[in-house]
């Protein structure tokens, strides 16, 4: 396991260089969700998949960018790695912060085997978040990467972060995003998911929501390269994840690219939307 997660903190390196240099033209394909790439993503994606194939440990991967699962040479090494390569990289032409999502399942592609997730941020600071035991926040400083300690959420927060367009929303939904406003929440949403669901845990607490919407009634947001990774990092930090009615990490996942309304906040919030939902 720690040869994976050291292979991804190199990675984060060279990637966050990748970002400074590369073109963010956008290219002639779509990938299997049906985004159009950018030449960034499809080089990020590359080379973190060549990387990850070729840990010992590591199975098979599967990517957001790619329709099929890859497998290694390793066919008796138990780790899959389901990744985002650069999640949000809609977002690079504003110069807002995007990130890599990853999760480690142990043997099966099943959330009940997700074993360790996390994030790499690239914004003014390349910073990356590893969730086994504990949630661990780690900050590159220019030569090594240094522990900033474990991320806890309080059991109520100030943040509410709304994913999705309005006016497709359901008007129980829309009620209970206003109803924060109301209680005084503020409104920080950037539109990336990584930065979105990190700044609620490091300021302590929230509600990230990307519903289901009329346009989009499984949600937007993708189980294995985004949601269960989340939900990880989130239960580890003492906060929640749930679809509405459920815990995210007991779903179950029909294809690679499935989608789903999802809800990560403290509890306070997330007991919130149970009372809406169900
Ligand atoms: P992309 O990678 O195409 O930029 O999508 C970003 C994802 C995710 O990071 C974010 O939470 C969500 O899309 C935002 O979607 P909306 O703009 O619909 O709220």
């Amino acid at each position: 396991m720690s040869i994976i997660i050291d292979t991804l903190r190199e990675s984060a390196l060279h990637i966050d260089s990748l970002l400074k240099d590369t073109s963010t033209s956008y290219m002639q394909s779509i990938n299997v969700s049906g985004d159009t790439q950018l030449e960034i993503d499809v080089k990020v994606d590359t080379f973190l998949s060549e990387k990850l194939l070729n840990i010992p440990c590591v199975k098979a991967i599967c990517s957001e960018e790619q329709e099929e699962m890859l497998y290694s040479a390793h066919t008796n090494a138990p780790y899959i790695i389901a990744y985002d390569p650069l999640d949000g990289s809609s977002l690079i032409d504003s110069n807002l912060s995007i990130g890599t999502i990853f999760g480690i399942y142990n043997e099966e592609l099943n959330a009940k085997n997700l074993i360790a997730s996390g994030y790499i941020i690239y914004g003014p600071r390349l910073e990356m978040i590893i969730a086994q035991e504990q949630a661990l926040h780690y900050r590159y400083n220019g030569s090594i990467w240094r522990n900033l300690g474990a991320l806890q959420l309080n059991t109520k927060g100030k943040i509410n972060a709304p994913g999705g367009t309005q006016k497709h929303w359901e008007n129980k939904h829309k009620a209970m995003i206003e109803s924060l406003f109301a209680q005084g929440y503020r409104l920080r949403y950037s539109g990336g998911m990584v930065p979105d669901l990190h700044q609620i845990l490091v300021k302590g607490g929230g509600l990230f929501s990307y519903p289901a919407t009329s346009d989009a009634p499984n949600g937007k947001l993708r189980k294995l390269f985004e949601v269960f990774p989340f939900a990880f990092v989130y239960e580890k930090a003492g906060g929640f994840a749930i679809n509405g009615t459920q815990r995210i990490l007991d779903l179950e996942v029909a294809h690679l690219h499935e989608s789903t309304p999802c809800f990560f906040g403290s509890q306070s919030e997330i007991n919130l939307v149970r009372e809406v939902y169900e």
